[in-house]
């Protein structure tokens, strides 16, 4: 099947994060298929200037300033788009914090604070955007999880907060039976962008197997391919997208 063949129809999609590392990827891949972006995060003049950049490269991109934790910022970024009149056919939950703290180094709000980015800011912006991707009959909710969400990790608060956003991907499966929605985990492992540590990233081949940590483009690829034709019958899976790490055992020095 050649290239255009396989291209989706063009959407309009908001990427949550937009202004971070992974969604760098993200937004080039989807401004390359023709799709439209909506880049929100926190910082108006950061999703400006990406904005800026995907407009060089003949896309059609809008910035939204979003803060995910708070639910009237959503509200009011939602009721800007409809101001504008968009209509969001792709969310994609890129935004994220990683607080790199054991349980005993957790303080009375921390925990609360990545469970309200990294999970309650999902669940809101779907709550209130989906009913349009229902009304319309077709969308995609695409979740940015980790493998941390699959296996125990050092982060406790990240590790939680990333498995229960896989399981409201899954279970979301029933609020959108036969709607045409779907709804998709991308698991990365590690990615070089800055949330990662450089410290894994420059040994990537003693821990990786395929030698090298994921590009931000790659997840930028598989968010692509969800929103085509041909992954249509696609629905709750993880994309697991980490060189091979969950799935081997490295009891052996290398
Ligand atoms: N980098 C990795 O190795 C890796 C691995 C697995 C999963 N992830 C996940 O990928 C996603 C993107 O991470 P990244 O690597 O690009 O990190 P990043 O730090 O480069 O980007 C994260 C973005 O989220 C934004 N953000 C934070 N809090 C927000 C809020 N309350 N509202 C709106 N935006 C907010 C930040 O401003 C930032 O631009 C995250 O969900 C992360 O957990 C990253």
């Amino acid at each position: 099947m050649s290239q255009s063949n396989q291209q989706a129809a063009p959407r309009t999609v908001l990427v949550t994060g937009a202004a971070g590392g992974m969604a760098a990827g993200i937004n080039q891949k989807l401004i390359e298929q023709g799709h439209t972006v909506i880049c929100a995060d926190l910082i108006f003049e950061k999703v400006q200037a990406e904005a800026v950049r995907l407009k060089s490269l003949e896309g059609n991109a809008f910035p939204l300033e979003l803060d995910v934790s708070k639910v009237d910022s959503i509200r009011s970024a939602l009721q800007q788009l409809k101001d504008q009149s968009l209509n969001v056919d792709v969310i994609v939950n890129a935004a994220g914090i990683l607080d790199r703290k054991s349980m005993a180094d957790h303080d009375d709000e921390s925990f609360q604070n990545v469970m309200l980015v990294n999970l309650v800011g999902p669940f809101n912006l779907i709550r209130l955007l989906s009913p349009g991707m229902v009304s319309r009959g077709w969308g995609r909710i695409i979740n940015i999880s980790s493998i941390a969400a699959r296996n125990g990790y050092p982060f406790p608060s990240y590790a939680a907060s990333k498995a229960g956003l896989s399981n409201l991907t899954r279970s979301l499966i029933n609020d959108f039976w036969g709607t045409g929605v779907t709804v998709h985990n991308i698991c990365p492992g590690l990615v070089n962008t800055p949330m990662a540590d450089p410290r894994l990233i420059e040994n990537a081949e003693k821990r990786i197997p395929t030698g090298a940590a994921v590009q931000p483009e790659e997840i930028g690829q598989a968010v692509v391919f969800l929103m085509q034709d041909a992954a249509a019958s696609l629905n709750g899976s993880d994309f697991v997208m980490d060189g091979g790490v969950t799935s081997y055992f490295q009891l052996f020095e290398r």
